[in-house]
């Protein structure tokens, strides 16, 4: 494909030797004389490369060069000419964003040689551009962290192909949305239609129609006909949320969805085909609801022919920091404040910090600090208590505070009370200087019982000698 190159001279015989030397190398060519002229061709046309004398009879042609900087959001290149050859101006030229300059009267090898480099250098940026666009498609998720970057990676993996159904899973807030949106804005389906739809809040008979449309008296209130959201994705991407709440039922209408690619609309006897990419979100475990005979085995199969888990944040500690900061920036901006950066200490905290809720809990944390503060540094004191009660003794015992369980993902009774039994007794015997008679006391239980848990429990510590009686 040849390029596109304007040239902006006052003089009508470099106007067409230059012509006749760049159509020549088979470039496309126009002129302009003027300042105005040639504003209103680059408003109308792209060029790759623009050629600009230094003096225009209405205007400079650094200033011209600066109002294509700013105006024109491709930014094509510019190579400034100039019959006054000062360096001065060169260099000024260069300043505004001249890719280059010409001495004239010049030599054709040489204009050849710099346009060709031009051209060379413009191709390359518009491929770097290409390639930011392309990843901040994906760039509302931000990440540092390793483990964040294998799932970015299946991600862009399964994007690349039209069709296949992707399950994602992963514990609430962890962002499973953002990567089905990621999903479709990286797939060939981007200019087509994402439709989500929550199984979780939508009751049975509802999502159904909601899926599935109807025909005008399919019920009694079917006053016409209405398109469900497969029709209305049709051609782009369907996200199922919250899957495990979907009813045994209708399971079974989606299966034959994603087997045969077509469905009846409620109250018609005729198939519908569509084309869409399915995905599907959950976080509970499918794999319970089958052992349950909650969920069905064969649709397990066929939502989840790729499976993304998303990490939970605490297993991605490294994203914490860069999470903290770029939510700074946003209540910045919504909020008129100035966060500037958060303390050393209060930085540790977070990392430590369990974030059961994950990411979207990090975000409604900073969300409430910048309501309620206006101080330039984030400090301890600025934290709410469950940070600091979370990070104590966390690491050793594994515990959290009670409300910070999410038990739709299940507890273990029995680990989580032995757990909570060791602590209480390692931390009184501490105080207790080790004494198990003093320690039984502040635990309010008879030494036979502390003796028999301490075993049981294997808790190590203590004053072995069983006459210590104080
Ligand atoms: N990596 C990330 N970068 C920026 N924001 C994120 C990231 N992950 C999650 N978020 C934000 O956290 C919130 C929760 O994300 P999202 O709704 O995608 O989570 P989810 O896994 O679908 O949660 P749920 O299971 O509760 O539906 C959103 O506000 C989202 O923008
Ligand atoms: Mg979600």
């Amino acid at each position: 494909m040849s390029n596109r190159i304007l040239i902006i001279d006052d003089e009508k015989l470099i106007r067409e030797s230059l012509t006749h030397l760049l159509t020549g190398a088979g470039h496309r060519v126009e002129v302009a004389s003027r300042v105005d002229d040639a504003k209103v061709q680059i408003a109308k046309e792209v060029y790759d490369l623009i050629l600009i004398d230094l003096r225009l009879p209405d205007g400079s042609g650094i200033d011209l060069m600066r109002h294509i900087h700013d105006q024109v959001d491709y930014a094509p290149l510019c190579i400034m000419m100039t019959a006054y050859g000062s360096v001065d101006t060169a260099v000024e030229a260069m300043k505004y964003g001249a890719y280059d300059y010409i001495n004239k009267p010049f030599k054709s090898k040489e204009i050849l040689l710099i346009v060709k480099l031009a051209l060379e250098t413009g191709k390359l940026k518009r491929e770097v551009r290409d390639i930011i666009k392309e990843q901040s498609k994906a760039n509302d998720i931000i990440s540092v962290d390793p483990m964040m970057e294998r799932v970015m990676a299946m991600v862009r993996k399964v994007a690349g192909n039209r069709d296949v159904s992707v399950l994602i899973q992963g514990e609430s807030g962890t962002g499973k949305e953002l990567v089905a949106k990621a999903i479709h804005s990286l797939s060939e389906r981007s200019s087509q239609p994402f439709v989500s739809i929550n199984c979780a809040s939508i009751p049975g008979n509802l999502l159904e129609s909601e899926l599935f449309g109807y025909e005008k008296g399919a019920f009694t209130d079917a006053k016409s006909r209405k398109l469900g959201l497969l029709e209305k994705g049709n051609g782009g991407t369907v996200f199922l949320d919250e899957i495990g709440d979907m009813e045994a039922p209708l399971q079974a209408k989606l299966l034959r969805v994603l087997e045969e690619s077509k469905f009846r609309r409620l109250g018609s006897v005729e198939d519908v085909c569509i084309d869409v990419r399915f995905l599907s979100a959950t976080n509970q475990s499918l794999e319970k609801l089958i052992e349950e005979n909650k969920f069905r085995e064969d649709l397990y199969y066929r939502i989840k022919v790729i499976n993304i888990v998303v990490p939970p944040l605490r297993e991605r500690r490294l994203d914490i920091e860069l999470l903290l900061k770029y939510y700074f920036d946003h209540f910045n901006r919504k909020f008129k404040k100035n966060v500037k950066e958060i303390s050393e200490g209060a930085l540790e905290l977070l990392q430590n910090y369990q974030w059961r809720g994950n990411v979207r809990e990090l975000k409604n944390l900073v969300e409430r600090i910048m309501i309620l503060e206006d101080s330039e540094i984030i400090t301890e004191e600025h934290l709410p208590l469950e940070v600091f009660s979370a990070n104590r003794d966390r690491n050793r015992f594994g515990l959290a505070l009670p409300w910070e369980y999410d038990f739709r993902q299940g507890v273990d009774f029995n680990e989580l009370v032995k757990s909570f039994s060791s602590y209480l007794i390692e931390e009184a015997m501490k105080v207790a200087g080790g004494n198990k008679a003093k320690t039984a006391r502040l635990l309010n239980m008879d030494r036979g019982t502390l003796r028999y848990q301490i075993k049981k429990l294997g808790v190590v510590n203590g004053n072995d000698d069983e006459s210590d009686d104080d």
